[in-house]
C-alpha cells in the first residue's frame, strides 16, 4: 500500500475553522490515501501567547508535510494584521511559493453573474507572482503623525522572480488542457508598463524573451486597467494570465466574481517540488462567521486542488460531488441555495461515501 501523504491543515481565523472542517470532511469521505495534521496557528493563538509561527514552524511544515491546507488569516481582534503577515505572507514567502496558481472555472451557468456564458466559456488561470512586488514590506514613514507624514512602499522585482513565474506560467500552459479537453494556447501578462516602467520594463522584456522558447504558445499582453474592462466584457478570451502580485491580487477577486462570488474560488502557492500550500481565494469574513453561513465550496475545491497536485485522482469526485451541489442547489445563501455551510459539506461527503 502506497505511503499516506500527510496534510497540515491551518484553519485560521473567521469563516475558515467553519469551510476548512467541511474540505476535510469531503478529502475523508472521498478515502484519498492523506493523514492530516492540525495546526492553531491564528488569531486565538496570538492572542492568548503572542506566538504567530512557532520557531522553525515553516522548516517542520516543509519537512514534515507533502502539503498545507489552509483556511483564512484575518480578525478585527488583531487591526495590525500581524499574524496573518507572518503566517500568511510569511509562508508564501519563506517556503518560497513562488506561483500563486487560480484557477477561474464557471461550474454551471447559474452562478454566473453575465449573460449567456456557459462552462466552457470560463475557463482560464491567472498565475500570480507571490513572493515580491508591492508585497515585500520594502519602505517605511517618515514624520508620522506630522502634517509632513512621508509613507513609503516600495515594489521589488527581481530578473530570477519574474523570470522563473512567467516560465511557470508557459509550462502550464504546454501540460494542461482546458475542461473540455481542448489545448491551452495562449498565455497573457498583464502589467502597468505604461505608467510603472521600471518594473513594466523588466516583466516586458522577460517575458518576450521566454516566450520565444515556446513558439507553438501564443504570448499576449494587455495593460491591467484593460484587462479588467475585458474580463467583465469577453472572459472567454483568456487562457493563462501571468502577472505580479498586487495586479494579481486584485484581478483573482474579480474573476472570482465570475465563478459565483469568492465563495466558490480556490488557489494553490506552488513551489515545483517543494511542500506547496492550498486555500480557498476568500478572507475570514468576519461579519459572517460563526453562523454556518460561508460557503465551504472553493474550501472543498481548493483541497481538490490539492489532491490533484499531490497525484490523487479523489480529485475529480470531489470536484463532480461539488458540481452536483451546484446543480442541485445543496448550497449556500451566496449562490443561491438555503443550505448552511455545514449542510453543504454533509451534502458533499454523503455524495462521495455513496
Ligand atoms: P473576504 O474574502 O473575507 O470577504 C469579502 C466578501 O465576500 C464579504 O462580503 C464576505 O462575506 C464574502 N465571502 C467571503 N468568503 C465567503 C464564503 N466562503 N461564503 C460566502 N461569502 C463569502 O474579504 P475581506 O472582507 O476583504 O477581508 C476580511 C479579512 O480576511 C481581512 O482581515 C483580510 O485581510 C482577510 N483576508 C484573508 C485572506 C487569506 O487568508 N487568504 C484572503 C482575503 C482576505
Ligand atoms: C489573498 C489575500 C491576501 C493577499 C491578504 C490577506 C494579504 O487577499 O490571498 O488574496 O493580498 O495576498
Ligand atoms: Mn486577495
Amino acid at each position: 500500500m502506497p505511503q499516506k501523504k500527510r496534510i497540515a491543515i491551518i484553519p485560521g481565523d473567521g469563516i475558515g475553522p467553519e469551510v476548512i472542517s467541511e474540505a476535510v470532511k469531503a478529502i475523508q469521505a472521498s478515502q484519498a490515501a492523506v493523514e492530516t495534521t492540525q495546526f492553531d496557528w491564528s488569531a486565538t493563538r496570538y492572542l492568548a501567547d503572542g506566538v504567530t509561527v512557532p520557531s522553525d514552524g515553516f522548516a517542520m511544515l516543509a519537512r514534515d508535510f507533502d502539503a498545507i491546507l489552509l483556511g483564512a488569516l484575518g480578525d478585527p481582534r488583531v487591526p495590525s494584521n500581524i499574524h496573518a503577515k507572518e503566517i500568511l505572507l510569511g509562508m508564501r514567502f519563506k517556503m518560497d511559493l513562488y506561483a500563486n496558481l487560480r484557477p477561474v472555472r464557471l461550474l454551471d451557468e447559474s452562478l454566473c453573474p453575465l449573460k449567456d456564458m456557459e462552462p466552457k466559456d470560463i475557463d482560464f488561470v491567472v498565475v500570480r507572482e507571490n513572493t515580491e512586488g508591492a508585497y515585500v514590506d520594502a519602505g517605511g514613514v517618515f514624520k508620522q503623525g506630522t502634517p509632513d507624514e512621508i509613507a513609503v512602499q516600495e515594489e521589488i522585482n527581481t530578473r530570477k522572480g519574474v523570470e522563473r513565474v512567467i516560465r511557470y506560467a508557459f509550462e502550464y500552459c504546454e501540460r494542461h488542457t482546458k475542461h473540455d479537453g481542448s489545448p491551452r494556447q495562449r498565455v497573457l501578462m498583464c502589467d502597468k508598463s505604461n505608467a510603472m516602467t521600471h518594473a513594466g520594463g523588466l516583466w516586458q522584456r522577460v517575458f518576450k524573451e521566454v516566450s520565444k522558447e515556446y513558439p507553438q504558445i501564443t504570448a499576449q499582453h494587455l495593460y491591467v486597467d484593460a484587462l479588467c474592462t475585458q474580463m467583465v466584457r469577453d472572459p472567454r478570451q483568456f487562457d493563462v494570465i501571468v502577472t505580479n502580485n498586487m495586479f494579481g491580487d486584485i484581478i483573482t477577486d474579480l474573476a472570482a466574481g465570475l465563478q459565483g462570488g469568492l465563495g466558490m474560488a480556490a488557489s494553490g502557492n506552488i513551489h515545483p517540488g517543494k511542500t506547496s500550500m492550498f486555500e480557498p481565494v476568500h478572507g475570514s469574513a468576519p461579519p459572517i462567521a460563526g453562523k454556518n453561513m460561508a460557503n465551504p465550496l472553493g474550501a472543498i475545491l481548493t483541497a481538490a486542488m490539492m489532491l490533484r497536485h499531490l497525484g490523487l485522482e479523489e480529485a475529480t469526485r470531489i470536484e463532480a460531488a461539488v458540481l452536483e451541489a451546484v446543480r442541485q442547489k445543496r448550497t449556500t445563501q451566496d449562490i443561491g441555495g438555503n443550505c448552511g455551510t455545514k449542510e453543504t459539506g454533509d451534502w458533499v461527503a454523503t455524495r462521495l461515501a455513496g
